[in-house]
């Protein structure tokens, strides 16, 4: 009798086994074959890379579609989609990773369920939540319960939006309003080559605007590395995104209520910084590389660019500091003379508010003459995008140090993260000045009168351009008013950051009331 028991027992298991291969088979082994010759991996793949070594539990592995009159006969194993949890280095994560082996990846009702309860899991625990899409989208044979399963999973990402992390890896298709579930996300990470997003693809773009563009000229990496912003960074292939989604969560705490993880450093924050001293140039016509400044003062001389090829006037991205995250937003004097223009006042907008949501200081490095002058920018609305980096700013808890490398002159002193704007502290190079405008620009608007009525105009003009330098172009008035907390040299940069962002780190800040604010968009 026990025997019977045992061998039913063994026949169960052996079933749920069997249904198990099934499912991880996903579409059978030309499929898979079709996939690696693409240059891409498996959705399982890609979970075993992304996490640590068998750490994954899969949840909602026997899911099945819905059925429905065009899905009869359809085999769906998996229902085209992985979930479960794991770690990385240690962390829990959520994840779901679109199995385009099985019906493209296409989601329907019960795909989206599957995605949709790991979200609320992950929800519930307070933890990051990664996204590995790989999709031919909406699942055409289910109609309007696919487009419900997107709405679902929307709905989600922005309710979840700065409670857990998400990061979306886009590693194949995306195509149509699918697309908005990574652009709800934190973060988009996309492969170069095999990877793109788009509303409307070339075919339905040819008929209705007779324009003629390849995939990849419409929404692959590059372009939206470079041109639309859309994506923050870009990988090499699979494995490289993965890896970057892994470094990406390395700056993150898991949730809202927590601080990013410290991370044990042996590089001194002590250390002296004796070469910002050869980077620098006190002449404020020559350009420097603002990125040798930013590893100058780092840990280990590592940062982590966000949006590098986008909006390259501004710098953005995560370092540490004495073991600590940090948020850099900096001017980049090499282009455009580090101005703000529209797309770099959305980047540094949207970056320090997600700094902010992560409990994650911002460090900002001001080295600006101003907002970029121009029709197509005032036209465009240079004005409502500008607002954005204000609002960020002065929106932000989290501790905000400022430092003035060079100049900063005009709004964008406000908008650069000026004392008034909410800097908890403010420091200066000995090269910084702080004006209104250049003293050129300034002395030929307040001694026009003067420099028009001289015998030597030029003469003239040289000589209220120093007296205005002499006045301006300096931080001591700015310090003596108290809008600089202290002049500092270059090489004690590094140690005072460090010692100033641990004098932040308790620092606690109530607002009114409110909703939600009401950020110009
Ligand atoms: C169901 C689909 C599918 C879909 C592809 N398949 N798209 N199944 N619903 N939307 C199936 C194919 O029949 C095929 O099945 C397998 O997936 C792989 O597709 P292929 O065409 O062979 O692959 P490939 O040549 O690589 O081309 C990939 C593709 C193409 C470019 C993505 O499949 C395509 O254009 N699909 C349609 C995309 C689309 O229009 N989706 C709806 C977008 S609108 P077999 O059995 O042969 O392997 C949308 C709205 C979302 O998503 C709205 C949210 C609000």
């Amino acid at each position: 009798m026990a025997d019977t028991t045992l061998e039913q027992l063994q026949e169960l298991i052996a079933e749920m086994e069997a249904r198990r291969e099934k499912v991880l088979a996903g579409g059978g082994p030309e499929r898979v074959k079709k996939q690696h010759e693409g240059g891409k991996l498996t959705a399982r793949e890609r979970i075993e890379k992304l996490l640590d070594p068998g750490s994954f539990v899969e949840i909602g592995t026997f899911t099945e579609h819905q059925g429905g009159r065009l899905m009869r006969g359809v085999e769906a194993p998996g229902e085209g989609v992985v979930t479960g949890r794991g770690t990385v280095d240690g962390r829990q994560v959520f994840v779901f990773s679109q199995d385009f082996t099985v019906l493209g990846g296409s989601l329907g009702k019960m795909n989206a369920q599957k995605v949709t309860k790991i979200m609320d899991l992950a929800a519930k625990t307070g933890c990051p939540i990664i996204g590995l899409n790989d999709s031919a989208g909406a699942r055409i044979q289910e109609g309007v319960d696919s487009l419900s399963g997107y709405g679902e999973i929307f709905y989600r990402n922005a309710v979840y939006s700065g409670a857990v992390p998400q990061i979306s890896a886009i590693l194949g298709p995306c195509a149509g309003g699918a697309v908005y579930s990574p652009a709800l996300t934190d973060f988009i990470v996309m492969s170069r080559g095999s990877s793109y997003m788009f509303i409307t693809g070339p075919e339905v773009i040819k008929s209705v605007t007779r324009e003629d563009v390849t995939f990849e000229q419409l929404g692959g990496a590059d372009v939206h590395s470079r041109k639309s912003g859309v994506a923050h960074l870009e990988g090499d292939n699979d494995e490289d995104v993965l890896r970057l989604v892994r470094e990406l969560l390395s700056y993150l705490p898991q949730n809202a209520r927590e601080q990013p993880p410290l991370h044990f450093t042996e590089d001194p924050s002590t250390r002296k910084t004796p070469e910002l001293l050869e980077i620098v140039h006190p002449d404020q016509r020559k350009p420097y590389p603002m990125h040798d400044v930013i590893r100058a003062i780092v840990d280990d001389g590592h940062f982590f660019e966000i949006q590098p090829d986008f909006a390259r006037n501004i710098v953005v991205g995560f370092a540490r500091m004495g073991g600590q995250s940090v948020g850099i937003v900096a001017n980049n004097p090499r282009v455009m003379a580090g101005t703000l223009n529209i797309d770099a006042s959305d980047k540094a907008a949207r970056f320090i508010r997600t700094c902010d949501c992560y409990n994650i200081p911002v460090l900002t490095l001001v080295d600006v003459t101003g907002f970029l002058p121009g029709v197509a920018q005032e036209h465009a609305g240079i004005i409502r995008h500008g607002a954005k980096m204000l609002y960020a700013y002065a929106e932000a808890t989290v501790p905000k140090v400022t430092l003035i490398t060079r100049k900063s002159y005009g709004g964008a002193y406000l908008a650069m993260n000026s004392r008034d704007m909410g800097a908890d502290v403010v420091y200066a190079w000995p090269t910084a000045a702080v004006a209104v405008m250049g003293a050129e620009g300034a002395a030929n608007i307040v001694y026009r009168r003067e420099i028009l009525a001289s015998p030597n105009p030029e003469q003239t003009r040289a000589e209220k351009i120093k007296e205005y330098k002499e006045a301006f172009d300096n931080p001591y008035v700015a310090a003596g008013k108290g809008y600089i907390d202290d002049v500092i040299a270059p090489e004690d940069t590094r140690r005072v950051l460090i010692q100033t962002f641990e004098m932040l780190r308790s620092k606690s800040e109530q607002r009114p009331y409110k909703k939600h604010g009401n950020i110009p968009l």
